[in-house]
């Protein structure tokens, strides 16, 4: 059966990023996100707090589909289920996470920006991708020449995606959601301006959500 990874994000179109570094933060902040509407949160594996981040909303906020990104290591997929992570995005992939990941029965969305890495994700039985860092790696125009090559690959454009071009993205049949760290900024979180975030992701929901439709 196909790893319908889009669908354990809850098939959310916009995946906010989050780098955060005060764990006092991690509730509220996601609180405001799912208020706004998107509740698959992609933690980064960036700050010294990331873990007990995860583990925090995991544990106080259920609405919540809580992920970790920026995992590069096996080890990293026993270590975020424990604190209770329910999908894993990576910047890039090999086979030894592809097997971390089988091995963990974890939801797992890595990057690839080459026809040879797609190629050896579909090798490995991996179909939904991270496109990343999309704008620099062709933006929507790779996407695009890959839909016809790769018409079974859907993508998760991350990397210089925000409001003014997500049209540019989501438009495309191969783009399932989009991801970004727009939402979430280091000045809204030190500011604890939850009602901003809200604001940004109903927003970015609605725009998304509008461009699928269309
Ligand atoms: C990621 O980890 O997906 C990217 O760093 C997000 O990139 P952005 O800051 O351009 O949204």
């Amino acid at each position: 059966m196909k790893n319908d990874v889009f669908a354990a994000l809850g098939n959310n179109p916009v995946i906010p990023v989050l780098v955060v570094e005060d764990v006092a933060h991690a509730v509220p902040m996601a609180k405001a996100l799912v208020a706004g509407g998107l509740t698959a949160l992609e933690v980064t594996l960036r700050t010294q707090s990331a873990m007990e981040v995860v583990e925090r909303i995991a544990n106080e906020v259920p609405e919540a589909i809580i992920g970790v990104g920026t995992v590069t290591r096996p080890e990293q997929f026993e270590q975020v289920k424990k604190a209770g992570a329910k999908f894993v995005v990576s910047p890039g992939l090999t086979p030894t996470l592809a097997q971390a990941a089988k091995d963990n029965e974890m939801p797992y969305l890595p990057g690839a920006v080459t026809a040879s890495e797609i190629i050896m994700a579909m090798e490995l039985g991996i179909t939904d991708l991270k496109f990343f860092p999309a704008g620099t790696s062709g933006g929507p125009a790779a996407l695009k020449g890959f839909s016809s090559v790769f018409s079974e690959i859907r993508f998760c454009p991350t990397g210089g995606v925000k409001p003014s071009n997500m049209e540019d993205y989501l438009s495309l049949p191969n783009v399932a959601t989009v991801g970004g760290t727009w939402l979430v900024t280091p000045d809204l979180l030190a500011q604890g301006d939850w009602e901003t975030i809200t604001r940004l992701a109903s927003e970015a929901k609605a725009q998304a959500v509008a461009i699928k439709s269309a």
